[in-house]
């Protein structure tokens, strides 16, 4: 019988794609990796993964078949010089410190840091909170720093979608700004046999990511460093290739993160594991890392073959492509154990590998932990009162995640 965390994760990952949990635990079989026709080559192994992640000669993040084919065809096409080849290499050299450890725990600390202490207040007054709801509202909260918006400028900018009443409620900008990064980052639903959007999806997602920068070039001159992008300035990045970042930052890291703290919350909950936690605060980043671990929201990782090369034996020829099962890879260690030490084989692969390593580990990590911070800051477990999953979306996750302190 399925345990209750795996059965609330698998549920999850159904309603978000209905083929998406047959297709995750039947990459538990593939190993180290096999053709499926029409769709390329799955693989499930650690190594292998790691070995192509790492095999930038004959693999390509920008062509038909990777998430950079589907960023460029948003942002522009700048995307091929910039995440592949030098023009990657240098990118990264410059943006190498912009989420250091000691960056990101000020930053969280200012852009959600009293939206997390409310979390805290409410709990220890007996109040229900709604993690999923407070989930999209930090996450808002986070990429209106990453787009240089103030609620201001989300309320202008965002006038037509909503009812400006509605502005009054302070977290409201921030609802706003994560569904609309949400309707972009759904755009990608389908994504799966080609990467290649139809015309119609091309112009929304193009209308989406361009009113998602508006505010770029004038917050990119004012902005000071302790802004991301007043730090991309510092650190040399162009205002082009700075406003294009922050779009891809903010597609890449808004429904991610924000799956990311609602399953976790629901995961320690359903496998008891908020005990061990409670007993053992210092443990909070062990349970990051498991909860990026288990819930691997990247679940899936594209590349296209560019040169024919041999993997683990097969030949794979040019033009094919490789999805790399992220979720059945690091799933295969083990249910979430907040008392699991450090497994090198899976290290990091919720974040991908190689030189395309996610971008915003660091920030992930040290918003993950304040909230976890936020929710044991009374001592108390918590039940849950009332759970949704959310239908039709690319990267599964919970609607609704209400819960309260024990008695
Ligand atoms: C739990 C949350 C997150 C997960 C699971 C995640 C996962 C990943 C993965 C798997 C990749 C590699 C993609 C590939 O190789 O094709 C990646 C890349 C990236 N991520 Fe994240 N990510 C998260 C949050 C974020 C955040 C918050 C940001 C930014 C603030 C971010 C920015 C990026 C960027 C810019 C890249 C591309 C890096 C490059 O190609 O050099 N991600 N992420």
């Amino acid at each position: 019988m399925l345990k209750t965390a795996t059965r609330h994760e698998l549920t999850l990952l159904a309603a978000g794609q209905p083929w998406l949990p047959a297709l995750l635990l039947a990459g538990r079989l593939v190993k180290p990796m096999r053709k499926v026709p029409g769709l390329g080559w799955f693989v499930a192994d650690p190594l292998v993964a790691r070995q192509i992640y790492n095999d930038s000669a004959h693999f390509s993040i920008v062509s038909e078949g990777a998430a950079g084919h589907w960023w460029a065809q948003v942002v522009g096409e700048w995307v091929e010089d910039l995440f592949e080849g030098p023009g990657h290499t240098a990118l990264r050299n410059k943006v190498r410190d912009l989420f250091t450890a000691t960056h990101t725990d000020a930053l969280v600390a200012d852009t959600i840091g009293p939206a997390l202490k409310q979390i805290s207040v409410d709990l220890a007054a007996g109040r229900t909170v709604d993690i999923a709801e407070r989930s999209r509202v930090l996450v808002g909260r986070s990429v209106s720093d990453l787009v240089g918006m103030e609620p201001a400028d989300i309320a202008a900018i965002f006038a037509d979608s909503a009812d400006p009443s509605a502005f009054e409620d302070p977290d409201e900008p921030f609802r706003v700004l994560f569904t609309h990064v949400e309707e972009l980052v759904n755009l990608a639903m389908g994504t799966m046999a080609s990467t290649t959007l139809d015309p119609v999806a091309v112009e929304r997602a193009r209308t989406l990511a361009g009113k998602l920068a508006t505010s770029v070039p004038a917050a990119y001159e004012r902005a000071d460093g302790t802004t991301t992008l007043g730090r991309c300035r510092e650190l040399g990045l162009e205002l082009e290739h700075a406003s294009g970042l922050a779009i891809l930052m903010a597609v890449a890291g808004t429904d991610t993160l924000a799956s990311a703290m609602t399953r976790m919350v629901a995961l320690l909950h359903d496998s008891g594991e908020q005990r061990a936690l409670l007993a053992a605060p210092e443990r909070t980043p062990d349970a990051v890392r498991e909860t990026l671990r288990v819930t691997s929201p990247a679940y899936l990782v594209g590349r296209s073959v560019t040169a024919d090369v041999e993997v683990a034996g097969r030949q794979l020829k040019a033009g094919e492509h490789v999805k790399i099962l992220t979720w059945s890879i690091n799933n295969a260690v083990g249910d979430f154990r907040v008392a699991r030490d450090y497994v090198p084989e899976t290290r990091q692969l919720w974040f991908g590998g190689g030189r395309h390593l996610c971008l915003g580990a660091q920030l992930v990590h040290s918003e993950l932990g304040a909230l976890l911070e936020a929710i044991t800051a009374d001592g108390r477990e918590w039940e849950i009162v009332e759970r949704k999953y959310k239908r039709n979306v690319f990267i599964p996750t919970y609607s609704t995640l209400k819960i309260r302190l024990a008695g």
